[in-house]
């Protein structure tokens, strides 16, 4: 939606309430005024990031109908539906493509998504979602977040284990060709793991989709077309 100085939306404005803490108030003023979740909820999207996954596979056509898919940090679900819907995993489009998800969080059913609880740091978490797969991924995807402490480097630390943690696993499953795409944070791949994908994957890109919050310094890695080392 375009806004120009005349521009005559209501914005809804949220009252402190007693309870609420003035960081939950911005969140739902936000929340209320945020183009993309008005429109998640009018598309029967979970989440606006459905909306980044859209614009990044729009640009690099990685989700392809048949394709086998793991999506990390996948509640409330908006990714897994994207995923699912292009790769044809609904049920009715008997397709092959599937998609493997897991989270910390519990989340609704999707058709065609094959959802667990568990921490992907869990030692366990890798061998089970192997198994699940039934074989190589031609997708991983990442979109998992720890919980922020609001302290800058510890959030950066957080994030950043958690995608070398994803990348590592991506190496393991991807089948030749795949790809990988994951959250990172603004400053882009650090540069040891930057390097390694380089290594791994004919191209690496970062991009920012629109609907990533400006002022939020998420951009996302994709890195494309696997090379696997003989093993
Ligand atoms: C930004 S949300 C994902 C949104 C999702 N892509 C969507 O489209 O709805 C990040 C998710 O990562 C999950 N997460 C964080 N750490 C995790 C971990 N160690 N294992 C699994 N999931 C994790 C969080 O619980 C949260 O649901």
């Amino acid at each position: 939606m375009k806004k120009n100085s005349r521009d005559t939306r209501l914005k809804v404005r949220v009252k402190t309430a007693k309870k609420r803490s003035l960081s939950s108030t911005l969140w739902l003023q936000r929340q209320l005024n945020d183009p993309y979740v008005a429109r998640a909820k009018r598309e029967g999207y979970r989440s606006r990031a459905a909306y980044k996954l859209i614009e990044i596979d729009d640009k690099f056509r990685f989700l392809k109908p048949g394709a086998k898919v793991v999506d990390l940090g996948a509640a409330p679900g908006g990714w897994s539906q994207i995923a699912a819907k292009r790769i044809g995993a609904q049920e009715g489009q008997g397709g092959k493509g599937r998609v493997v998800a897991i989270d910390i969080l519990d989340m609704d059913k999707i058709p065609g998504v094959d959802f667990m609880v568990i921490d992907f740091l869990d030692p366990h978490a890798p061998g089970i979602l192997k198994e699940k797969l039934g074989g190589l991924a031609d997708v991983v995807l990442s979109d998992m977040a720890a919980n922020a402490t609001g302290h800058r480097q510890t959030d950066h630390i957080k994030i950043m284990g958690l995608v070398e943690v994803a990348a590592e696993f991506a190496k393991d499953v991807l089948a030749p060709g795949g790809a990988f795409v994951s959250k990172v944070l603004q400053g882009g791949t650090e540069n040891e793991l930057l390097a390694a994908l380089k290594r791994d994957f004919a191209a690496v890109k970062h991009v920012k989709p629109a609907a990533s919050r400006a002022d939020s310094s998420e951009l996302y890695v994709v890195a494309t077309g696997f090379r696997k080392s003989p093993s």
